[in-house]
């Protein structure tokens, strides 16, 4: 798809950038990231790093001079945004850090224009539904963020819709709960790697709340899939569209799913909720993003689960 492009990425050491750099790596594109690897790791392009059509910029960009300094110097064909100050815990705790992500998006947007790149794609979040007014989650529906995260990346979708009124091609891409290998399994990290983790140590998930809040995930290869195929459809310019299976489940469901995966026999340990007000319910539609870019995620649960649970063992 993107043979012989050459593709920005910020936030490309994290875990959903790394994947997509080892994805165009090995569909012949030419990618330079620019991560500050504050929650990315080398690691997670351990790969990449040995390929002569890769290179990493540790930077902050969030600094629009830095960022200026690799759009002028690599001049991308294409530029995707995913450098954020990420997960509920750490950005409920640090909501001004957060703010300072707005920075960073109006320079890349203006960074891309003026570099004249074909496309853009912007990560946003299902967080700017907050407390869904609907369900399943439609890109049209009301948004409702209930979070300084949730506000920026509902500023950053504007910037897609304002930009491609002047004539830069873009998507913002809503993503869902994704989960995979060189996801933060850390007490800052996300549910799935945790469960994970805790039963590996022989300990039982700790589930928040009474379980019944749903979330709907994704496997990282389903996310890189559709993100790839968002960006060079033209379909997609101007659109926001949600990535995902569109398949809720339950955080009780998830922990007993895990510990099936195990082949343990253990009951999930329930505490109390780490954060007031977290969202309960996510549900997403995916319909919008069947009928831009031909996409139904391939990969089932129990399949993600298995491969997810396999790195964290060889890890
Ligand atoms: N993983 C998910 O389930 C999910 C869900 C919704 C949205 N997203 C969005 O997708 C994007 C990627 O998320 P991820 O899960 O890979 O998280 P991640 O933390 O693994 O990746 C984010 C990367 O951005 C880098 N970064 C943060 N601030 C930076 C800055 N100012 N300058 C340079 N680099 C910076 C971090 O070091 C990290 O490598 C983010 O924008 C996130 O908000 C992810």
């Amino acid at each position: 798809m993107l043979k012989g492009k050459k593709v920005l990425i910020t936030g490309g050491a994290g875990f959903l950038g790394s994947h997509l750099i080892d994805r165009l790596l090995s569909e012949g594109a030419s990618v330079l990231a620019i991560d500050d690897l504050s929650t990315g790791r080398r690691a997670n392009l351990k790969k990449a790093l040995t390929c002569t059509s890769f290179e990493l910029v540790k930077s902050d960009a969030n600094d629009g001079k830095n960022l200026e300094s690799v759009f002028k110097r690599f001049r991308p064909d294409y530029a995707i945004h995913y450098a954020a100050v990420v997960g509920v815990k750490r950005t409920q705790e640090r909501p001004l850090t957060v703010l300072a992500d707005l920075d960073g998006i109006s320079s890349f947007f203006a960074l891309a224009k003026k570099y004249h790149v074909k496309k853009v794609a912007f990560a946003s979040s299902s967080e700017v539904y907050g407390e869904p007014i609907k369900m399943p989650n439609r890109e049209d529906d009301p948004l409702n963020p209930k979070t300084t995260y949730g506000v920026v990346k509902a500023v950053g979708e504007e910037f897609v819709k304002v930009y491609s009124d002047l004539g830069l091609a873009g998507t913002a891409l809503r993503f869902f709960n994704v989960y995979g290998p060189r996801q933060d399994a850390s007490n800052e990290g996300f549910v799935v790697g945790r469960f994970i983790q805790q039963v590996l140590a022989g300990k039982p998930p700790t589930v928040f709340g009474d379980g019944r809040q749903t979330r709907d995930f994704i496997y990282v290869d389903d996310n890189v899939e559709a993100v790839l195929r968002s960006l060079v459809s033209p379909r997609t310019n101007g659109e926001v569209i949600n990535i995902v299976r569109g398949k809720p489940c339950t955080i009780e469901q998830l922990a007993e799913r895990v510990i099936t995966a195990f082949g343990k026999k253990m009951k999930p340990k329930y505490v109390a909720p780490r954060i007031a007000g977290e969202i309960r319910y996510r549900h997403a539609d995916g319909s919008k993003m069947k009928k831009l870019i031909g996409f139904t995620p391939k990969i089932e649960f129990a399949d993600g689960l298995r491969r997810t649970i396999q790195w964290h063992r060889e890890k």
